[in-house]
């Protein structure tokens, strides 16, 4: 196996999108990774595109080949993933596996999701639940994870205002970056205050309905000093697989996909928690965030609340935590996430970041899950 670089990222503006189309959403990432790592189109030997569900929300299957020819890329390998939220970051596994086999040289991996052309798209996500016994039972994403959240705060006591520090540090973070959907600070007062969507989970616990696309190059890490002086080295790409219902899990504090791909990427890399500068994680709810420091094993289980509430995931805090502005704010335009999750460590590992910027950060990883955990990708990346 071959060590693999990236050598260009690039990402949309996130949010509500009515001026541009799903294929020239895709192609504009494309084209800003691209000129990113100073190639040309033509030295791509295959693509990789993260997507959960344009089927449902443009009425668009095949969409690989549809970008490859509306790019002008005809006729290289074109393959959608599908991992419902975890599209990109298993897009960009797929690609990194590409690379360190020595199947291809340049492999462009990207995400895109256009939600909001439908007028209801909470049916359309609950389509990575289990149909027979979540979806058509009445479930939704929001009231699944408030079910995560409630036997959290049974069992570990964690608090409402806790949860709320979750949004509020995301924001923050997104207050800082012009490329996130909701860019503005909110207070734990305002999230308390915001409309209940599932109880305990209110509007301001929740990531958005966002549309947005995302592009990486990657090729072999002994080239990538041929196109960039600031290569970023993939150190471990991991991914695990969980229940897809809720109910067959033996805890629901603990999302088990998380923790089995973190241990491979911790061992692959032969790197520790306390080893990461900077983390992009999964929170598309608040309790999410909390989950996902827990079962990389950032803090001990049941402390992820206090974390929050003490100020150690932010900025510059011990764990930086999303500097983005994560899900919540940065938004989650679902196929596109996994991919502007890299985009963003790469920035902080160039020092790119600008307002944002987790000074010093060498080391950075991402965790991107699909439905509440059926699928975890954890990649490490290092400067
Ligand atoms: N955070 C902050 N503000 C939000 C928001 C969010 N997540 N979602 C919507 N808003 C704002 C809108 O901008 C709008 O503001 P305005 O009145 O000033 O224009 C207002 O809230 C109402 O927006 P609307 O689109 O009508 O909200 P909604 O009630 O239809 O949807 C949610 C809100 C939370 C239900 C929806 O965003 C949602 O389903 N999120 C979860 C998505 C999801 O499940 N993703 C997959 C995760 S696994």
């Amino acid at each position: 196996m071959r060590d693999v670089a990236i050598i260009g990222v690039s990402q949309t503006k996130f949010g509500e999108l009515w001026d541009i189309s799903f294929r020239d959403l895709i192609t504009k990432a494309g084209l800003e990774a691209i000129e990113d790592a100073g190639i040309g189109g033509a030295d791509l030997e295959a693509m990789y595109i993260g997507n959960m569900s344009a089927g449902l929300f443009i009425k668009q299957e095949h969409i690989a080949s549809l970008i490859a020819d509306h790019a002008g890329l005809t006729p290289i390998p074109a393959t959608r993933v599908e991992a419902a939220c975890a599209s990109g970051g298993l897009a960009l596994r797929s690609g990194i596996m590409a690379i360190a086999s020595g199947y291809h040289d340049m492999v462009l991996v990207g995400g895109v999701e256009k939600m909001t052309d439908v007028v209801d798209p909470t049916p359309a996500i609950a389509t990575a639940s289990d149909q027979e016994w979540e979806a058509q039972q009445g479930v939704t994403f929001p009231s699944l994870y408030a079910m995560m959240a409630r036997r959290h705060m049974y069992e570990y006591g964690t608090t409402r205002e806790q949860l709320a520090m979750v949004s509020v540090i995301n924001h923050e973070n997104a207050a800082r970056n012009p490329k996130a959907h909701f860019p503005m600070e909110v207070t734990v007062e305002q999230v308390l205050g915001s409309s209940m969507v599932a109880s305990p989970l209110r509007l301001l616990d929740c990531s958005p309905i966002s549309d947005g696309a995302s592009a990486i190059i990657l090729c072999p890490a002994e080239k990538a000093k041929e196109y960039t002086d600031t290569p970023v080295y993939v150190k471990a790409s991991a991914h695990a697989s969980g229940t897809i219902a809720l109910h067959d899990r033996k805890d629901i504090t603990r999302i088990d996909a998380t923790v089995h791909a973190a241990k491979k990427a911790f061992k692959t890399a032969g790197l520790e928690p306390k080893d990461i500068d900077v983390i992009e994680v999964h929170d598309c709810f608040s309790i999410n965030g909390i989950l996902a420091i827990e079962d990389l094993g950032f803090v001990k289980k049941g402390e992820g609340g206090l974390a929050f509430e003490e100020g150690l995931t932010r900025r510059d805090g011990e764990i930086p935590f999303n500097p983005s502005g994560g899900l919540k704010a940065r938004g989650h335009p679902l196929g596109a996430t996994g991919i502007a999750q890299a985009a963003e460590i790469v920035w902080q590992l160039r020092g790119e970041a600008g307002k944002r910027q987790v000074e010093g950060a060498e080391i950075g990883l991402t965790h991107n899950i699909g439905g509440t955990g059926g699928t975890a990708v954890v990649h490490i990346l290092s400067r």
